[in-house]
């Protein structure tokens, strides 16, 4: 049987978005179903996590399979300068499905061609991030009960932020209206921009939300990633772009939603977590529901 891996967000349509949806409704109603007995699921994080390695091991684990790996690379043998293939090599050889997040862009890729195994891509690099967009989706879904046409704003980070590269590709496939809101420093890159007018989905950019906020639907929060900055003078300036406070959200729609990938730093202050409007919290335990749905894909067991 032939496994197809999940690299990018492209790599499924639309019809396999909303087939994991429902798969992960399923699970949010059930999630202990024994689906991976007797099988063994690698999680290799080159990078830090908390939330997507913890929930991919709770839906390996709720399924009834065993979990091996790292979480931190300088337990392997990569600190012997062992090549990523010789890793994935291995790896394969011991477990049936390999999960792997990674600081270099394409590394995913490299290894889903390299692997006997799958491989689902948790991150890599500025990249892709396709199980955080699929948890996206299922928030957005599950809160606004429709993912077309709906107004997407995005703010922060939109340079570095892999969810919002992965997450406008999966929502172009539902005539979404999106607004981008960075720092000059921040824009979205080149590459996504000519993405979205190819494909004639309409976009503005700003560098202040508060005019538009009032329109949006969703509001997707990022973290400016320090991690991925070159010059640390270019994060000092860019770190405090954006703070969503309660007085802002008076101003918006009653059933928006604010997202947010998670971790946060400063640009939501802890007294929003209170706010109705604020899902960030469950967005994130969605994900094990729909990390579950994506294994069961990805090994055809549903
Ligand atoms: N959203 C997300 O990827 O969080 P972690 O870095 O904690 O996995």
């Amino acid at each position: 049987m032939v496994y197809k891996s999940l690299v990018s967000i492209s790599d499924y349509g639309r019809e396999d978005y909303l087939d994991i949806l429902d798969k992960a409704e399923s699970f949010e109603q059930n999630p202990n179903r024994r689906l991976l007995e007797g099988k063994v699921v690698a999680t290799l994080f080159f990078e830090p996590s908390t939330r997507t390695r913890l929930s991919f091991e709770t839906a390996v684990n709720r399924l009834g399979g065993r979990v091996i790996g790292f979480a931190d690379a300088s337990c392997s043998s990569v600190t012997k300068g062992e090549c990523l293939k010789d890793t994935i090599r291995i790896v394969g050889n011991y477990a049936d499905l390999i999960i792997m997040r990674h600081p270099l862009e394409g590394a995913a890729r490299y290894a889903s061609e390299i692997s006997t195994v799958p491989i689902i891509n948790a991150g890599d690099g500025a990249n892709q991030h396709p199980s955080q967009t699929l948890l996206d989706l299922y928030s957005i879904r599950k809160t606004q009960g429709r993912l077309d046409h709906l107004n997407i704003m995005m703010i922060g980070d939109l340079k570095y932020g892999r969810t919002v590269h992965s997450l406008l590709m999966a929502m172009s496939h539902f005539n979404p209206t999106f607004q981008f809101v960075a720092p000059d420093a921040l824009r979205l890159p080149k590459e996504y921009v000519r993405f979205l007018s190819e494909k004639g989905i309409p976009f503005q950019e700003y560098t202040d939300y508060m005019p538009y906020i009032e329109q949006a639907d969703i509001i997707y929060m990022t973290r400016v990633q320090k991690e991925r900055f070159l010059d640390p003078i270019e994060y000092e300036r860019n770190k405090n772009a954006y703070v969503l406070t309660n007085e802002a959200l008076q101003h918006t729609k009653d059933t928006v939603k604010v997202l947010h990938p998670l971790p946060r730093i400063n640009e939501i202050p802890l007294d929003v977590d209170d706010n109705p409007k604020a899902y960030y919290f469950t967005q994130a335990r969605n994900g094990l529901y729909v990390r579950q749905a994506i294994i069961a894909k990805v090994l055809q067991l549903l």
